[in-house]
């Protein structure tokens, strides 16, 4: 099924999301050759009339070189700006789907090497509210037609609703016209370069085997942090707060990675069973082990409305119920307008037992993922302080990725999972289960939060957030190393 003709289809394309993520990924495909074959063809769909060169003109821009790929950009935008075809029309209409079909039939059958056969790839770059409407839409007119071969597939992004009821309406209008292998939910963070390696790091090391549960960890904290607020989206962001827009969703889905049992093979079906496992496991939050946060200045942004309770910031712990992780600590922290923008995964391990080095020592061994900027993996561990006296130092073993790894351009999370869903493999793509076990957890807690049964406490911009979030993570257990911090090493 993976021949004949490729048509990719971008609905909203003259929105943000197609502009700054979805054609700048397939731009970058496309000059690593996945895109070339001249069976491949790109259409924008979207209810503006404009031309075809005003779509490129769009574009173009979003379009810019990285530092391993500056040489012939010029000529490969322009050769890929060729690929591209705008089609104007409604998202609830026949009159625009019918002719987004010709257009696409059109040129199947013009460059169809393999007569009948072809693929169909939609990417919803969309609000929400319209999917149903845009699947009906599809379904009705633009699948592909063939029994030769080929599919249809459809890519959505959040927010899939707002709690578990309405993402199981949205699920149920999408699943009457799409069978799930047809259905790719993207979370970008799982298209990251560091996400994507936490299976193989967790089963292919036997360093990690034996010490990846509770009688070795202490606490586990997966932490997003914003230097910026939500300039220009916060009548958006006001709808959904933090948890919606990236605890439930992109941190929930590392949280699974860390934390799943090892699936029975790499099969993405295989992969995504253990993690509905983890989502099942975790016990209902406790509000004790909540904290929410609101920048001060939040209120101002005239697109928020007056008085709003929406978490800018929030900790919270999560707790697994199972053999491995009964008494960890799985701590979420996730804030807009912090101090600064980083994406980490901290492993804290138990003291030692019976230290005989206890007085002298500073901290206890951390393993730190490091999502974003500068991807790294570090284990801070103590050593001796070289020199003639016999104390202790805190030191690191550092895999840093600029510097091991100088010469690869790391892909952008959409490149690479664009890139399978035209192979078809759903390994890292949230299934529907998994996201109905996700709002099982948040949904109590959130109809709190908008009932504003539970009050978001105000913290300055530029700051790490409330101090009451470092309360409740010394509360749980965590330790912090002092007079240590880990330096990026430069090349
Ligand atoms: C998006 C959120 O999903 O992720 C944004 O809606 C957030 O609010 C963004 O800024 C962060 O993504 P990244 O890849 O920059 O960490």
């Amino acid at each position: 099924s993976e021949d004949g003709c490729l048509s990719i289809v971008v609905l909203g394309a003259s929105g943000d999301l197609a502009k700054k993520k979805t054609f700048p990924a397939l731009f970058n495909l496309y000059r690593q050759g996945f895109l070339q074959s001249h069976e491949v063809y790109i259409f924008g769909y979207a209810r503006t009339k404009i031309s075809d060169d005003d779509l490129r003109d769009r574009i173009r821009g979003y379009l810019t070189p990285n530092k391993n790929t500056a040489e012939g950009h010029t000529e490969d935008v322009s050769k890929f700006l060729q690929l591209i075809k705008y089609v104007c029309g409604s998202y609830d209409a026949a009159e625009g789907f019918q002719c987004l079909d010709k257009e696409i039939s059109e040129h199947e059958i013009s460059r169809n090497s393999i007569e009948g056969s072809s693929r169909r790839l939609f990417y919803l770059a969309l609000p929400p509210s319209v999917y149903p409407p845009v699947c009906k839409m599809i379904k009705t007119y633009c699948m592909n037609k063939s029994d030769l071969g080929g599919w249809t597939r459809i890519v959505v992004e959040k927010p899939f609703g707002r709690d578990l009821e309405s993402a199981e309406h949205l699920s149920n209008q999408i699943g009457e016209l799409f069978e799930e292998p047809q259905i790719y939910r993207i979370d970008h963070y799982l298209g990251k370069e560091l996400v994507q390696n936490l299976l193989v790091l967790r089963f292919a090391n036997r360093f990690f085997l034996p010490s990846w549960n509770r009688d070795n960890i202490s606490s586990v904290q997966i932490v997003f942090r914003e230097d910026f607020g939500t300039e220009g989206r916060g009548g958006y962001f006001d709808q959904y707060g933090i948890i919606r827009d990236i605890i439930q969703n992109h941190l929930l889905q590392v949280l699974c990675l860390v934390a799943m049992e090892k699936p029975i093979s790499l099969k993405p079906e295989h992969i995504r069973d253990e993690k509905v496992k983890v989502l099942q496991s975790v016990a209902p939050l406790n509000d004790e082990e909540v904290v929410l946060g609101q920048y001060d200045g939040y209120l101002d942004d005239p697109t928020v409305p007056a008085g709003s309770n929406t978490p800018t910031f929030a900790t919270m712990v999560l707790r697994i119920h199972n053999e491995r992780w009964e008494g960890v600590p799985f701590v979420l922290k996730a804030g807009k307008a912090l101090e600064s923008r980083k994406a980490e995964i901290r492993i804290q391990f138990k003291e030692v037992p019976g230290d005989i080095f206890k007085c002298q020592k500073q901290g206890r061994n951390e393993f730190v993922i490091r999502l974003q900027p500068s991807e790294a993996m570090y284990m801070k561990l103590t050593v001796k302080k070289p020199g003639l006296e016999m104390s202790t130092a805190q030191s690191e073993l550092d895999l840093s990725y600029g510097q091991r790894y100088q010469d690869v351009t790391i892909p952008e999370a959409y490149e690479r999972l664009i890139l399978d869903t035209i192979r078809g493999d759903q390994q890292h793509f949230v299934r529907r289960d998994e996201l109905k076990a996700a709002w099982e957890i948040f949904t109590p807690l959130l109809h709190r939060i908008d009932k504003s049964e539970l009050k978001s406490v105000s913290y300055k911009p530029g700051s790490r957030g409330p101090e009451e979030a470092d309360e409740l993570l010394k509360k749980v257990g965590y330790v912090q190393t002092h007079g240590y911090t880990w330096i990026p090493p430069t090349l």
